[in-house]
């Protein structure tokens, strides 16, 4: 929750792909151990926010501290190092591997002989992963292969992850089991920022949120004060 000083903290970013500018100046602010949510409308810059904040989409103007340390631009694998993990949107893990083989993929970096005992701690975390360790991961339902996807970036004990979109086109109860895994990972203290359509959901489950529009910062505040803004309440909750 809120401590005095953000852990991430996006100032006054401008980022896009060549031409196409996409975010105009946002600033996002992240607490330590907190789960930050983003929404907004489609093409408002919220995956170009993630990746952004992972090195894939370049800054031309604006700062990305974490901890007091200045990242941006940096690339991603020293991101990656640097403890923030991310969950692109869609799922992209190996269809044809085993669920184990794709944790190990998860743990590239990780030098021999401590992959193991990450992995049996993703196990420990994940009872369903360690059940269907030895099927292949295009086999796993969908809720299934994006806590798979999770746990891949889990391997490297982050700090911080970032994750889009986890929820897109999963059945109702699958829905719930994917929240409810990324409530457990914040629970055993990772700081979260997930970029989700289904609002009213993800306002639940987080301690802020940020609503982008056009490239910019709309709305912000508590995730409480945002579920209850007259605004919010027309245009994402339906109410
Ligand atoms: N690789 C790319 N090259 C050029 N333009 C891109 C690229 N990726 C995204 N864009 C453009 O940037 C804008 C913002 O895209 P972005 O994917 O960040 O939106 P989003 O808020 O995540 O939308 P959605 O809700 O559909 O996922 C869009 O106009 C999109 O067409
Ligand atoms: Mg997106």
């Amino acid at each position: 929750m809120e401590s005095n000083n953000p852990l991430l903290v996006m100032n006054k970013i401008y980022s896009g792909y060549g031409e196409v500018k996409v975010l105009k100046g946002v600033s996002v602010d992240i607490f330590d151990k907190s789960i930050t949510c983003i929404f907004g409308p489609n093409g408002a810059g919220k995956s170009t926010l993630l990746k952004t904040i992972f090195g894939i989409v370049p800054v031309e103007t604006g700062t990305i501290l974490c901890n007091g340390k200045n990242i941006t631009n940096l690339n991603p694998m020293t991101i990656l190092e640097m403890g923030i993990s991310f969950v692109p949107q869609g799922r992209c893990n190996f269809p044809n591997m085993t669920v184990l083989e794709n944790l190990e993929m998860g743990g590239f970096t990780i030098k021999r002989g401590t992959i193991e005992r990450e992995i049996d701690d993703v196990f420990a975390k994940f009872p369903i992963l360690c059940q269907k360790r030895k099927d292949l991961a295009g086999n796993l339902s969908g809720g299934q292969q994006q806590i798979l996807e999770m746990a891949m970036s889990l391997i490297l004990k982050p700090k911080i992850l970032l994750i889009d979109e986890p929820t897109l086109g999963l059945a109702p109860n699958l829905v719930n089991d994917v929240f409810e895994t990324i409530i457990n990972v914040n629970d055993q203290g990772t700081t979260v920022l997930i970029v989700e359509q289904n609002a009213k959901k993800v306002l639940e489950i987080s301690d802020f949120a940020f609503v982008l529009d056009l490239g910019k910062n709309w709305m912000h505040g508590t995730a409480k004060e945002i579920s209850e803004n007259p605004k919010v309440k027309l245009h994402y909750l339906g109410l």
